[in-house]
């Protein structure tokens, strides 16, 4: 029996250091499939909390995870998200969700019924994978490993300014303790720990901006051979 093998980047990091909009960027300049891991478990913890799912009950939460119903749309230019048929783009992406995205990641068993649906993404021409545990765990022999990293205070005030320009109120110091937190239960969790892979690239976005660091991520896809001649044409379509 042969395998089929795939090509993949991977690209974590902590909340806020730019990795969503970097690797995303990334996927349709190269037109590759794209992996954004973090929304599944934003979908699990959405979902436990529509079924009225208490996130100490492990069992419970375990089988929201393994039976996810989640679709996504890539039709339009943003993608969107169905969870159980219901359009969950949007609330996914609030801090609370995304909060309690970090307490279920923390559940090692969530984690092993997620596996197998992300490895499920792999594909032609490659795959981009955004989150945590990508370059570690769920595709250790990627050909890319980027780990991307800024200062807790300049991911808070990049998220401040997000939620400002959607005329959310917001306060800085609350953001800037949320986000401590969250890196905090991301990096000393048992399972799956946010740490770079011992063979990733460490790009740091403090104080610059997307286009910037957007360069120098593709410079290293450029060095690496994974920009095929056409790929620029064909994503900028
Ligand atoms: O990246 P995002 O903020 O959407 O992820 C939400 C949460 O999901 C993170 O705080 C993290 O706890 C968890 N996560 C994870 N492993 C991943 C992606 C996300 O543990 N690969």
């Amino acid at each position: 029996m042969t395998t089929q093998h795939f090509s993949v980047i991977t690209i974590d990091g902590p909340s806020g250091s730019g990795k969503g909009t970097i690797s995303s960027m990334l996927a349709q300049r190269l037109g590759w499939r794209f992996l954004d891991s973090g929304a599944l478990y934003r979908l699990v913890a959405l979902a436990c909390q529509n079924h009225a799912i208490e996130l100490d009950n492990v069992e419970a939460v375990v089988t929201i995870a393994a039976h996810l119903d989640v679709q996504f749309d890539t039709r339009t230019q943003i993608t969107r998200i169905l969870l159980e048929g219901e359009d969950v783009t949007d609330t996914i992406r609030t801090e609370t969700v995304g909060n309690a995205a970090s307490k279920v990641a923390a559940i090692p068993s969530v984690r092993e019924a997620l596996l197998a649906r992300q490895r499920d993404f792999l594909g032609e021409p490659g795959l981009l994978a955004d989150g945590r545990d990508m370059g570690t765990v769920v595709f250790p022999d990627a050909e890319l490993k980027i780990f991307l990293t800024a200062s807790a205070e300049e991911r808070s005030k990049r998220r401040y300014n997000q939620l400002k320009d959607k005329g959310l109120d917001v306060n800085l110091a609350d953001l800037l303790n949320e986000i401590s937190e969250r890196d905090k239960r991301d990096s000393e969790r048992v399972v799956s720990p946010l740490v770079p892979a011992d063979d990733a690239i460490l790009v740091d976005s403090t104080g610059k901006g997307i286009e910037a660091v957007f360069q120098q991520v593709y410079s290293l896809c450029e060095e690496r051979g994974l920009v095929k001649t056409g790929a620029h044409s064909a994503a900028a379509i």
